[in-house]
């Protein structure tokens, strides 16, 4: 591994403890305005400072980041499908490296749809985007999505890290799942876990959160269970202790009631976003 690369990729999981906490506010690629993303900015500006990184597109990053802010940016470049489309698994690429380069990612994310309608098209996405990767010393996250008709598995899971990893992928994000360690075994590169759809308490995702660190992960790539909390920056400080301070999920739970009360008591405007549409149902959860 190149230089370059490895200097991007350890602004991601940290060497220190090869663990890192990504901030996914990228949903609005397919989802558009969605529950708790609807101003992206507010939404954003409040957690940076408790994540290690933040995954994105190029049109939320220009239009609703500050470019003076010191965070490493995980670029999502596949794309080109909505919710309201045909089939989400018609990825292609759609945003390209010249362009990365010109934001300043660190690392360049794409979904792959392994067992479905497209899934040869979104592994050779995935080839092509490793190659250029390579090329100019950019890591890749492999976003492995789920098909509503697969069950989400170790089984599954495992089949989808693998192939991501087989093809060149630096990281890749899935899902936690029951026996997650045999899907950590069977993939050579570091796995983070997505959060997946709003849990009903907070409790239930550190919980979450914890399991899949216990069981292997190198980290979560969080959005939904952070942003659509009543009390998202709590909710990011809970999760960045079970990550970086090995808290577990009711130690974890201590410090999002404790920054809970401090929010209430000082009177800081609560980051509460108001919700105005309807929270989309994302078929691959
Ligand atoms: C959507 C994504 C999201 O970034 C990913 O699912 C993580 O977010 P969440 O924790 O809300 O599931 O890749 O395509």
């Amino acid at each position: 591994m190149d230089w370059g690369l490895k200097n991007r990729l350890s602004k991601i999981i940290s060497p220190k403890d090869n663990r890192g906490v990504m901030l996914a506010v990228d949903h609005g690629y397919f989802l558009g305005p969605t529950d708790g993303l609807q101003t992206p900015r507010t939404t954003i500006r409040p957690l940076l400072p408790y994540a290690d990184s933040l995954m994105l597109t190029r049109g939320v990053l220009r239009t609703s980041v500050n470019p003076d802010v010191n965070i490493p940016i995980v670029l999502r470049v596949s794309g080109g499908t909505s919710i309201v489309g045909e089939d989400l698994s018609n990825e292609s690429l759609v945003t390209s490296v010249e362009e990365a380069i010109r934001l300043n990612a660190s690392c360049l994310a794409l979904s792959i749809f392994v067992g479905s309608k497209h899934e040869h098209k979104t592994l050779v996405n995935l080839s092509k985007l490793v190659d250029l990767g390579e090329k100019y010393g950019i890591p890749i996250l492999t976003v492995t999505a789920v098909g509503k008709e697969m069950n989400r598995d170790s089984r599954y899971l495992g089949l989808a890290c693998r192939i991501a990893a087989e093809i060149g992928a630096h990281i890749v994000k899935t899902y936690y799942c029951q026996n997650f360690e045999e899907v950590v075994e069977g993939c050579p590169v570091p796995v983070i876990i997505a959060g997946g759809k709003k849990l009903p308490r907070e409790l239930e995702a550190l919980q979450l959160a914890y399991n899949a660190l216990r069981d292997g992960a190198a980290g979560v790539d969080m959005g939904r269970n952070i942003w659509q909390s009543d009390w998202p920056i709590a909710m990011i400080k809970a999760v960045q202790a079970i990550v970086h301070k090995n808290a577990d999920a009711k130690e974890a739970y201590g410090i999002f009631l404790e920054e809970e009360e401090n929010d209430k008591s000082s009177h800081k405007e609560r980051q509460k976003v108001v919700r105005t549409t309807v929270n989309h149902s994302v078929p691959f959860d």
